[in-house]
């Protein structure tokens, strides 16, 4: 396993359209093995493979809902289903020291590929739900910051608590 470089906001990989996974192939592996270990060293919950300068539509992410919390790998994610209406503060490991509140739903549920090709369902609440959206949202070329409604000063956020980095 490796670190991976992670790009950051001026980047134009950032702004591409990544492509479907078709091969779930040894490639494939080393790249969710490799963005794991890099979310794990960033201290971030979510990391999109275009993050690291791969246009493919591959996602790692911490379920902070499980106990222990459990890292999901995403390959082919889509959100197929959102409730509620939420205002949180998001922060985006691409953009660093920068922290915004958006609208995200309060529960989300994705539809997704293991790295093996089989598909499955997985639903999440609060943060999950955020990072299920800010995540897939990468894929597409999008950032948080497109969507922030009022920027927030990284010293007045609770240590440990909101804007957590994706
Ligand atoms: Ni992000």
């Amino acid at each position: 396993m490796a670190l991976r470089k992670i790009l950051t906001q001026g980047d134009e990989q950032l702004l591409k359209h990544s492509r479907k996974v078709e091969k779930f192939d040894a490639r494939l592996h080393t790249l969710l093995d490799d963005m794991r270990e890099t979310l794990e060293n960033s201290g971030g919950v979510g990391l999109a493979a275009p993050q690291v300068g791969v246009l493919r539509r591959v996602v790692v992410l911490l379920d902070v809902n499980t106990e222990p919390e459990e890292m999901v790998e995403l390959v082919n994610p889509e959100v197929i289903e959102t409730h509620g209406e939420e205002r949180v503060v998001e922060g985006c490991l691409s953009v660093p020291g920068v922290y915004g509140y958006v609208t995200r739903p309060t529960w989300a549920k994705i539809r997704a590929q293991d790295r093996d090709g089989n598909w499955f369902e997985r639903e999440g609440e609060g943060i999950v739900a955020q990072c299920f959206c800010h995540e897939t949202e990468h894929l597409d070329g999008h950032l948080f910051t497109e969507k922030v409604e009022e920027y927030v000063d990284p010293e007045d956020l609770q240590q440990g608590g909101e804007g957590d980095a994706e």
